[in-house]
């Protein structure tokens, strides 16, 4: 088949309610971001990703545009393109003409989202040799045997790296590495320390885009677990861990709340909070040490005037 499309996620309801439960159960409840990724999640996102106060997105598209020449001859043509999170597929619509991926390979866990996006792009760029794969690849990277083991490109752009721990995320790339033989290697979007203005901004916007989509994961809950999370008696809630170097996104009840689902109930306190989502952010160096430490070999950056973002391709080889 030239073109098509691979569901290995299947939406396995035990698995997902164990998972979930075992999040909401723990003393500091807490849930997998990649939950806030239903239809509407992937709509929210990607309207977060136009909204002034969020700069990565439109950083990493900066350098992309300034520097796509330098990024192709890095990254060589005629890959296999693996998009972690592809999500509308737009920040890899930006690379095809310069890279001209011989195979782009679209993966996301939100199935029906990607499904379009990939339609659409199929209509775009006919030329290229498209396979979309509905999948959680946050366990495994084990990709089916429609993807080429040579010249794999791994694309993880919008710092979605920083979702995971330091030591979590050492081991994902370890994982990508893995996948790839010596010519392969990996894109990646990484968002660096900055004034804590800007970062508290970019997760608490004025028009509560980030507000709401926090609180949709409640929603997609109510759908998987059978819940009766009411969003009303919650409140999107950021704030920057120095500490940590990062950004922590939580859900904070309003007032006292009784929740209860397929293989689970809690009460949860006034002000008692969810953790959602992490967001770290690196300094060049201290990045450049974990790619090292996942086994890549040389690494090429480039970084925007203000420092504010780095786009990285780390060789396999
Ligand atoms: N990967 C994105 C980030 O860390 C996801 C994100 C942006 C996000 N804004 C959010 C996740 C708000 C939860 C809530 O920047």
């Amino acid at each position: 088949m030239q073109n098509g499309f691979i569901q290995i996620y299947q939406r396995n309801a035990d698995a997902i309610c164990g998972e979930l439960t075992a999040g909401l159960l723990a003393s500091s409840a807490w849930i997998s971001p990649k939950y806030l990724y239903d239809g509407l999640g992937s709509r929210l996102f990607a309207a977060i990703c136009e909204l002034p106060e969020y700069y990565p997105t439109r950083t990493e598209a900066l350098i992309v545009e300034h520097y796509r020449s330098d990024i192709a001859r890095s990254t060589g043509r005629g890959m296999t393109l693996i998009d972690l999170g592809a999500g509308n597929c737009e920040k890899a619509a930006r690379l095809f003409p310069e890279i001209q991926p011989a195979h782009y390979v679209p993966i996301d866990i939100s199935i029906d989202f990607l499904r379009e996006s990939v339609e659409s792009l199929r209509h775009r760029f006919p030329q290229v040799r498209m396979t979309g794969l509905g999948m959680d690849f946050s366990h495994s990277l084990d990709l089916p045997e429609a993807v080429p083991s040579q010249k794999r490109l791994f694309f993880y752009p919008g710092s979605s790296i920083g979702n995971f721990t330091p030591e979590e995320a050492v081991a994902f790339l370890g994982r990508m590495r893995d996948a790839c033989r010596a010519d392969g290697g990996l894109l990646i979007g990484v968002d660096l320390v900055k004034r804590e203005d800007l970062l508290q901004d970019a997760y608490d916007d004025a028009i509560g885009l980030t507000a709401a989509f926090n609180l949709n994961l409640l929603q997609h809950l109510n759908h998987l677990l059978k819940a009766d999370f009411r969003p009303r008696d919650w409140r999107h809630v950021s704030r920057f861990n120095a500490r940590e170097s990062r950004i922590e996104l939580h859900l904070e009840a309003r007032r006292e709340v009784r929740v209860a689902w397929e293989g689970g109930s809690r009460h949860f306190a006034q002000g008692e909070r969810i953790h959602t989502e992490n967001s770290y952010k690196y300094t060049p160096e201290r990045f450049l040490q974990m790619l090292e430490r996942a086994g890549f070999g040389r690494v090429s950056r480039w970084i925007d005037p203000h420092g504010w973002f780095m786009l990285c391709h780390a060789r396999a080889g």
